[in-house]
Formats: C-alpha cells, sequence, structure tokens
C-alpha cells in the first residue's frame, strides 16, 4: 500500500476520530496539508499519533499545493456546498463529512453537479453503513426475512451532556448546522429509505425548545451521583458558553411521521436530554419483526408466527464514542474502495435524499402541516436530468 497524502479542510474532532481510526485498522498516511481557523481536532489527532502536517491559510491555497491522494472536508455544515465543489475542481478523490450539504438549494446544485458527472470519487461520511449490525439489518431485508415491510418506530434519545454540547456547539444554529435532525440523525433517516426501499411521499412532524431553555438555567449544574460540574466541555468553533442560555434556535426535541411511497409508515422520536439513552429501529414486516439497539449494539429477530425464543445477535465492540467499531469499519471500507474499487456503502445520491428527507421534515415541522413531498422530488429528479440527459 502507498502512504495516502491527504489534505484536510476543516481539521475538527470528527475527521481527527476519521483520521485516527483509518490509522487504526492499517492505513499508512500522510496530513500532507490542512486549513482550519482554530483546528478543534489537533489534540485528538495528537492522541493518535498522527502530525497536523502543513497550515494552509484558504482551502484553494491548500488545493493550490497538491497532488493529493485524498481531500477530507470536516467544516461545519454551512460550509460543506463551497468546500466540497472546490474539492469536486481539484478533482483527486473526496471524504466529506455529513450532512453533505445544508439546504434544499444546495441539494439541488450538487445533485445536478454529480449527475453531469465527471467529479471524482465522492465518499460519504454516514457511517452507519459501515456497521455490521446496519448491514445485517439491511441484509435481512434484502434477504426477505421479514416479509414486506409494513412499518418503522425509531427513536433516537441522547445523554444530557450531548444535548448540552449540541446547545453549546455551532450545531445550536440553523446558519452552521441546519437543524438538530438534519445534523443528528440524517445517519438514521438514509437508512430508514434503505429500509423502505421508496422515498418520503408525506412527512408531518412537531418538536421544538423545552428543554435548553432560559427558564431552565441553573447557576452551576452539577451531576448528581458525582457533583462534577454538568455540560461542562469544550464547546469548539463559535461556541457558547452556556447551554442554556445561547442563541440556539434549532430543537431540542422532536418527533416526525413518514408515509413513503410503497406506504411504509414511520415514526421517528428524539430527544436531546434524557436519563436512559436510546437509538432503536424496530421495523415490522409481514413476515418478522427486528429490533436493532444501536446503543448496544444488539440485534433481535423473530418470525411473526413463531413462538420460540427471539434470534438474538450481540455485535459487541461497544466504545465509548457511542459509534462502537463504525469509524474503523467505514475507515477499511474507504480503504477497499480506493485501493481495489470496492463499492463504497453509500452514494452521494443517497446522502442527497436522507438530507431531504430531514429538511422535508423541518419544513413540515415549521408549517405545521402535512407535507407533499412530491414536489419537492419532482425538483430534484429536474435537476439531475437537466444536467444528465443518461438520467432523464
Ligand atoms: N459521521 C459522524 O458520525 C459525525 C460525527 C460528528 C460530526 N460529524 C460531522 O463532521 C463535521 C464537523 O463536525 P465536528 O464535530 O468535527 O465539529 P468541530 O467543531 O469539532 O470541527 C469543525 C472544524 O471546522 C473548523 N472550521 C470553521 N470554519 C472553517 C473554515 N472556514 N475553513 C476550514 N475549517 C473551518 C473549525 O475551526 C473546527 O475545527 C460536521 O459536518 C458534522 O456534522 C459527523
Amino acid at each position: 500500500m502507498k502512504t495516502y497524502r491527504i489534505a484536510v479542510i476543516g481539521l475538527g474532532q470528527r475527521i481527527a476520530h476519521v483520521l485516527g481510526a483509518m490509522a487504526e485498522v492499517g492505513w499508512r498516511l500522510e496530513i500532507a496539508g490542512q486549513t482550519d481557523p482554530a483546528p478543534v481536532g489537533a489534540p485528538i489527532l495528537e492522541g493518535f499519533g498522527i502530525a497536523q502536517g502543513r497550515d494552509f491559510a484558504t482551502p484553494q491555497a491548500l488545493l493550490a499545493a497538491g497532488p493529493y491522494d485524498l481531500v477530507m472536508v470536516g467544516s461545519p455544515n454551512h460550509l460543506h456546498f463551497e468546500h466540497l465543489n472546490l474539492a469536486l475542481d481539484a478533482g483527486w478523490p473526496v471524504f466529506a463529512e455529513k450532512p453533505i450539504v445544508r439546504t434544499q438549494a444546495e441539494s439541488l446544485a450538487l445533485a445536478a453537479r454529480l449527475a453531469a458527472g465527471r467529479t471524482p470519487s465522492l465518499f460519504l461520511g454516514l457511517v452507519m453503513r459501515s456497521m455490521p449490525i446496519v448491514r445485517e439489518v439491511v441484509g435481512r431485508i434484502d434477504a426477505g426475512d421479514l416479509g414486506e415491510i409494513i412499518s418503522v418506530d425509531a427513536t433516537e434519545h441522547l445523554p444530557p451532556e450531548h444535548g448540552g454540547y449540541l446547545a453549546r456547539n455551532w450545531r445550536r444554529k440553523q446558519a452552521w448546522g441546519g437543524s438538530y435532525l438534519l445534523d443528528k440523525v440524517c445517519h438514521d433517516f438514509d437508512i430508514f429509505g434503505r429500509i423502505a426501499g421508496a422515498r418520503p411521499a408525506k412527512v408531518a412532524s412537531f418538536g421544538g425548545r423545552r428543554i435548553f431553555t432560559v427558564e431552565r438555567s441553573e447557576s452551576a449544574p452539577r451531576n448528581w451521583d458525582t457533583g462534577e460540574a454538568a455540560y461542562a466541555f469544550d464547546p469548539g468553533w463559535q461556541g457558547a458558553n452556556d447551554a442554556f442560555q445561547s442563541d440556539m434556535d434549532v430543537t431540542d426535541h422532536q418527533t416526525a411521521m413518514i408515509e413513503y411511497e410503497n406506504q411504509v409508515r414511520l415514526s421517528f422520536h428524539a430527544n436531546s436530554h434524557v436519563g436512559l439513552t436510546e437509538r432503536r429501529w424496530y421495523v415490522a414486516g409481514t413476515e418478522g419483526t427486528l429490533i436493532a439497539d444501536l446503543v448496544r449494539n444488539r440485534l433481535m429477530v423473530r418470525r411473526a408466527l413463531s413462538r420460540a425464543r427471539p434470534e438474538r445477535i450481540d455485535f459487541g465492540e461497544r466504545t465509548a464514542d457511542a459509534h462502537n467499531g463504525a469509524d474503523q469499519a467505514m475507515a477499511r471500507d474507504l480503504l477497499a474502495s480506493l485501493e481495489d474499487g470496492a463499492a463504497f456503502p453509500v452514494t452521494p445520491f443517497d446522502s442527497l435524499e436522507a438530507g431531504l428527507t430531514v429538511m422535508a421534515i423541518d419544513e413540515a415541522m415549521e408549517s405545521g402541516e402535512v407535507l407533499d413531498c412530491r414536489p419537492m422530488w419532482a425538483r430534484y429528479d429536474a435537476a439531475m436530468s437537466s444536467a444528465s440527459p443518461s438520467r432523464s
């Protein structure tokens, strides 16, 4: 294997962890250069023993100093569109963090560009696609083990420290993060679309901010058991001082319902400040049911008419970062794609569709109405077919 010369745009916590996972699974890599006004990920990278590389003032200067074997984009979400376009212009393979972009307009413009072809490989960090438990879920559904999928119930409930981080970090602002669901659960909605095997036809959503509010602020909140200061961590780029008194304008809890074009129905519940954390998908088909517990990395499956004990698979590999080995699995997938041309588990179009799904949910929440998604998909398909006669 060659040593990969890597350029990084946005050396935050996430890209530092991805680079660390790449090194852990055997990549030979060197960060040839990076651009970031205040690299939050520097100490993490140092912890992995990876040198930060030459510092460039702008992405343009960094890219002009190529060639590189891989350009990695890990900036906040509002910069993805600009940084992705610059990286695609440069012509080397690109790995970009999710969500692929932040708005519908950016999604359509990028869809048109990608559909036109002539772009380098683009790999998206929808890391759950690489998790063994998720591969098993998708594999079982594709094999018909559950019969026809009828309905899905899913959750993601975060511990208070994580919610507090979202309330203080740049993700608290729509202008930077997009929305709570776009930043946090575009992963899940990507997989739900894959499970349903169709695009959403109608969505509804209710949500708001009732946790991280000024009324609920305490002067010095403490963890009940340890007495340690609560919500005390480095909030990073554009961070706010106080989780309860920031200028946050995204939701801190939200529910959503989807009816897919093929009549699969799904309900979703997210809360960012709970005592019992959960990320769980309950998938009910005509022939069987599964529960994927993504926090404990366990799968349970049983045929609908079976009286036997449910089949239980424990995927182990639970890690403190709650990714349960997913980063390492994705690092292997990325290497296999670059070395051998193996298919990466998620495409840029999957990523765009997951993002648009979440944006439609947020639009439905804002309007308080059930949103008909057909006009949005018509615009998306038109953007792609206008760019590429072969896709029309
Ligand atoms: N796939 C996953 O599971 C996962 C997990 C966490 C974050 N993410 C994604 O990774 C991205 C980064 O998130 P993070 O948690 O690392 O945030 P972070 O705040 O730790 O890192 C963002 C970095 O971008 C830098 N930055 C700001 N403006 C910049 C600019 N103009 N040019 C270059 N760099 C700039 C900041 O200084 C910071 O170092 C986001 O898109 C986020 O959604 C993905």
